[in-house]
């Protein structure tokens, strides 16, 4: 049975929505979803916790009985009821649904049928969320119900409900971190030495990865989750596909021991600012150089860490396991009791915004060429004829003549400018591959 829940959207501030404690209540009956990693995890978590008022009534899978017998269902009590039919959940006395299937279809059509059904869901669904967050969200509103979604990004790493219930009362401007496990888990093992082939397949054997390697390596899971950070922290709505991405995988060992040189290691990172003045956020998602003092070069394996910056409050850093089935399902379980106990923060309005992939950032270029006298000056001329200023040059020994990389670092200049620089010196002819620019994050770098 549904309960009825406030509709009204906040005017100023964060607030939120009388306690109750779920022991005290009837147990909130809860429909599954999905019963994958997380899933599965989940019915792990809810049964060993033997959490009180939180009953699990339905399980939805396709294939159903494949699971109903595997391993991971034995801790699934015996009244749970197995189904592969949606109108079952749907029809179902489960008052908060949890959504972990992922993907937009059939998910968004479902989320919406279980709103009109008088139902709240919990998702960690962070495709369906970044794209289509801030409408679900309103509808649920209309309907009276929940829609909390705090697994959708970091996984175990309670940011969200961070930064809602914790930040509401600071102007955040800036936020920049690390949000995608797998690419934390790769980076930072080809750090002390592994290959990149390897350790992907790792993490894609130890459950981390995406069904498709690129959404991870390529940037979009974790564009996906900056987008949903910057509704929540910036109060701006972005159009995913707006926000500039660039893989992981051209990066090579050589660039660690570069990297290393300059103070620095390489992570992906996930960054977006607001311009106060044009209203522009700042985002991008992409390999960077990290200084070693800064708390994101100290992530390792599948650390997520979310650093945001406020006007009042400063900087907070966010940090702990961003993968992974239990650490995922430790958030989806505290957004079950946030519902079940009405305790759940209400989101500031947001605003469409216009995004731009433009920083102002120092830059590490790396080149591997054919050596030959003038590699140099042709590279600083194109620099030159940008406006570009040449901050260091690296050359390590015992690199053949002909495959040679050598490293460029710039002055801080605009995105745009270097990319002008990096598209002519790939048409010079000792160029064995493109230039590899990455930024190099500063302590008071800023966007332009
Ligand atoms: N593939 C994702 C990651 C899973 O590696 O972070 C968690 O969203």
């Amino acid at each position: 049975m549904a309960t009825k829940r406030e509709t009204s959207r906040p005017k100023t501030a964060t607030t939120f929505k009388k306690t109750t404690p779920v022991s005290a209540t009837a147990p909130v009956k809860i429909a599954l979803l999905g019963f994958g990693t997380v899933g599965s995890s989940l019915a792990r978590v809810i049964a060993v916790s033997k959490l009180p008022g939180v009953e699990l009534t339905h399980i939805y899978n396709r294939n159903v009985e494949r699971k109903r017998v595997s391993d991971a269902a034995k801790c699934v009590p015996a009244s749970v009821v197995w189904t592969e039919n949606f109108n079952d959940i749907v029809n179902s006395r489960a008052e908060i649904v949890v959504e972990l299937m992922g993907g937009l279809d059939p998910a968004e059509g479902w989320l919406k049928k279980c709103f009109a059904a008088g139902k709240s869901v919990v998702t960690a669904n962070k495709q369906l969320i970044a794209y289509r967050g801030v409408a679900l969200s309103r509808l649920a509103a209309k309907h009276g119900v929940q829609l909390v979604h705090g697994a959708a990004v970091a996984g175990g790493v309670p940011v969200i409900p961070g930064i809602l219930q914790g930040l509401g009362g600071d102007q955040i401007t800036r936020i920049s971190g690390i949000v995608n496990g797998t690419c934390n888990y790769i980076l930072s093992h080809m750090e002390t030495g592994a290959e990149y082939a390897a350790v992907l397949a790792d993490a894609q054997g130890l459950g981390y990865a995406e069904a498709s390697p690129s959404a991870d390596v390529d940037g979009f899971d974790a564009r996906a989750k900056l987008c949903i950070l910057s509704r929540i922290a910036l109060h701006a709505e972005l159009d995913p596909d707006a926000v500039a991405t660039q893989t992981i995988s051209t990066v090579e060992a050589v660039d660690f021991a570069y990297a290393k040189e300059l103070g620095c290691t390489i992570r992906q990172v996930s960054r977006a600012q607001l311009d106060a003045k044009s209203k522009l956020v700042h985002a991008r998602v992409a390999p960077m150089l990290v200084p070693l003092t800064s708390p994101i070069a100290w992530s390792h394996g599948t650390q997520n860490m979310v650093v945001t910056s406020g006007r009042f409050g400063g900087d907070v850093v966010f940090s702990g396991h961003g993968a992974g089935g239990e650490p995922t399902a430790v958030a989806v379980v505290s957004d079950i009791l946030a519902v079940a106990q009405k305790s759940v923060a209400v989101e500031l309005p947001v605003r469409r915004r216009e995004v731009t992939g433009e920083f102002m950032a120092p830059h590490y270029l790396r080149f591997v060429v054919n050596d030959k006298p003038g590699i140099v000056s042709g590279i600083a001329g194109a620099l030159a004829k940008v406006g570009a200023n040449i901050d260091s040059l690296l050359q390590r020994p015992g690199y053949p003549k002909h495959s040679l990389p050598f490293v460029i670092t710039t002055e801080a200049c605009l995105t745009s400018t270097i990319e002008k620089a990096v598209a002519a010196m790939a048409k010079m002819d000792c160029m064995l591959e493109r230039p590899l620019c990455l930024q190099i994050l500063t302590v008071d770098d800023k966007a332009e």
